[in-house]
């Protein structure tokens, strides 16, 4: 079996022996422009058109991450880009479910216990006692309830918070109060004090986090994006820190990342931002998962964390 890899990535080099060790049957290369001999799977992150179109041989393409929507913005732009009968496989989990609840509920955790405001409190050289947030009403909202979300609503649950999900399916997860599809987004979203967004980014996502939504949450609500930049329309989230209907936000993700250093949201003390980095790709879990599935498949049989792309996710 032939496998192509591509990623840009410092450790590529380690990658690539990971997976001959892991694939020790497989012809493994790691693409180069003009690349166009055969090849049954492509393992990538980010790859560029080139690598895909026109390869109709390939049997799947393996992505080294959990959302596919760089993949599939290539195909959106250029319609014909994906191999007709390869499969999209994701990552599924791989050591980013529990790094994503450590990310969140740090986060929600911080501003429970208002941790935010002490922070600014002690640059000011202050000893000044804050009234706690009532946590029965510091309700959590989680976007998304598929790996990643479900396995952070729970690790919320357990701190004693009322913790919602949202999906677009009906999901049941005990101690979660679980609402799902358009019609029950308002429901979902009232007086929610902390919304959590782990949707994908996909048509029906895009921009999902907005002046509407925002309004829709407790007055000085918090919101967390964890997901993808596309979700979230900068300016409605400066306005709403302007207004005070949202109190303060955390972002991981970005329209444009690295994040130009000339961009407001850097300037905005409410706003807490770190690089992309709320569950990275572990090497030996993903390896793992990705060797595993190639083996399977070469068996013939069916294997987890295929995308659905009329959905995009
Ligand atoms: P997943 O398992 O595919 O779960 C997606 C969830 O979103 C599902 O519950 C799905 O509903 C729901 N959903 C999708 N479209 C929807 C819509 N239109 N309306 C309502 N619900 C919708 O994905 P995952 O593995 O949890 O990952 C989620 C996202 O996290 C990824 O796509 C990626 O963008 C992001 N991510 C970020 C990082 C980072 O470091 N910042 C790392 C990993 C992943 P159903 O359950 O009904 O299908
Ligand atoms: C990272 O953002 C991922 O989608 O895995």
């Amino acid at each position: 079996m032939k496998v192509l890899f591509y990623m840009t990535h410092p450790d590529a080099a380690e990658w690539l022996h990971d997976f001959a060790r892991a694939l020790p049957e497989a012809e493994l290369r790691e693409w180069q422009p003009g690349d166009t001999a055969p090849a049954d799977f492509a393992v990538v992150w980010r790859p560029p058109r080139e690598m895909l179109a026109g390869r109709d041989d390939l049997r799947a393409i393996l992505n080294l991450g959990a959302g596919v929507d760089a993949i599939l913005g290539l195909e959106h732009a250029h319609p014909g880009t994906l191999p007709r009968n390869a499969q999209l496989i994701r990552l599924e989990d791989s050591g980013m479910a529990l790094q994503m609840a450590e990310y969140v509920t740090h986060t929600v955790l911080r501003y429970l216990r208002r941790f935010d405001e002490y922070q600014t409190l002690q640059g000011e050289r202050r000893w000044h006692v804050l009234e706690p947030h009532p946590r029965d009403t510091f309700t959590v909202g989680v976007l998304g309830l598929g790996v990643l979300g479900s396995h952070v609503a729970k690790a919320l649950a357990s701190f004693g918070l009322p913790v919602r999900g949202y999906s677009r399916g009906a999901r049941q997860i005990d101690g979660i109060t679980t609402f799902a599809g358009d019609t029950q987004f308002d429901a979902f979203l009232d007086g929610v004090k902390v919304l959590v967004n782990l949707l994908p980014h996909t048509p029906d996502t895009s921009d999902v986090l907005n002046t509407r939504t925002f309004s829709k949450l407790a007055r000085g609500a918090y919101l967390i994006n964890v997901a993808r930049g596309g979700h979230l329309v900068e300016q409605d989230l400066l306005d709403a820190l302007a207004s005070g209907q949202l109190t303060a936000a955390t972002l991981d993700v970005f329209r444009e990342e690295p994040l130009p250093a000339d961009h407001l949201f850097w300037r905005e003390p409410r706003i807490t931002i770190t690089p992309h980095v709320s569950a990275l790709t572990l090497r030996s879990e993903s390896v793992e998962q990705v060797a595993c599935k190639i083996k399977a498949l070469m068996r013939g049989d069916t294997v987890g964390g295929v995308v659905n792309l009329e959905r995009g996710y």
